[in-house]
């Protein structure tokens, strides 16, 4: 089983297994998820912030994982994250940077709108990621977004996102 296969796999799993038993929960876990987020966001303003793994360490798997300089790629959960930039400036051009949180969209494609005018920014849930067509990316980045999900929900709401997640970033993938 290759592994785009086997995240299909598991995301339809555990959202099939998730959904029957906990449909409201999460619903609402998520808009606590997305509060909490714009109230840490604010407070930063335009400071960037990553949380972890700065992309200079970063550089040499995503060289290797990155198909080409026209790949197209999509960042779920960028929040305050210089990998998008990096990422562009190293020569990727086809870059979508995507959050739940609207304050860290808005603060960021505010921040570079004039030094990066071709980064693109969207606010998009990464449980639905609606926004985006069946199989429109070629690869999908999450650097500490998805190990969030339990931040303020319970871990029955948190595997139902996990789930919901998983099945959302194989049916936009390639
Ligand atoms: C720990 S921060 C990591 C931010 C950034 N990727 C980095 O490396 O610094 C978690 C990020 O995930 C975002 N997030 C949490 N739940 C999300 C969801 N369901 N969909 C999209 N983004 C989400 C948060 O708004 C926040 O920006």
């Amino acid at each position: 089983m290759d592994s785009k296969a086997s995240t299909d796999f598991t995301g339809a799993a555990i959202c099939a297994l998730s959904s029957r038993a906990f449909p409201e929960s999460a619903a609402h876990a998520a808009a606590k998820i997305e509060l909490y987020w714009n109230e840490h966001f604010q407070k930063l303003g335009q400071d960037g912030e990553d949380w972890f793994c700065e992309f200079e360490s970063l550089r040499s798997i995503l060289m290797r994982v990155l198909n080409g300089y026209s790949a197209q790629i999509l960042i779920v959960g960028c929040g305050h994250s210089r990998l998008g930039e990096c990422l562009y400036d190293a020569g990727f051009v086809n870059i979508t940077n995507s959050d739940i949180s609207t304050v860290a969209i808005q603060n960021m494609s505010k921040k570079y709108q004039l030094t990066h005018p071709g980064l693109k920014w969207c606010v998009a849930d990464a449980t639905k990621l609606d926004e985006f067509t069946d199989q429109s990316f070629d690869v999908v980045i999450d650097k500490g977004a998805c190990d969030t999900f339990d931040f303020r929900a319970d871990k029955h709401s948190a595997a139902l996102l996990l789930g919901q997640y998983f099945a959302s970033i194989a049916r936009v993938r390639l």
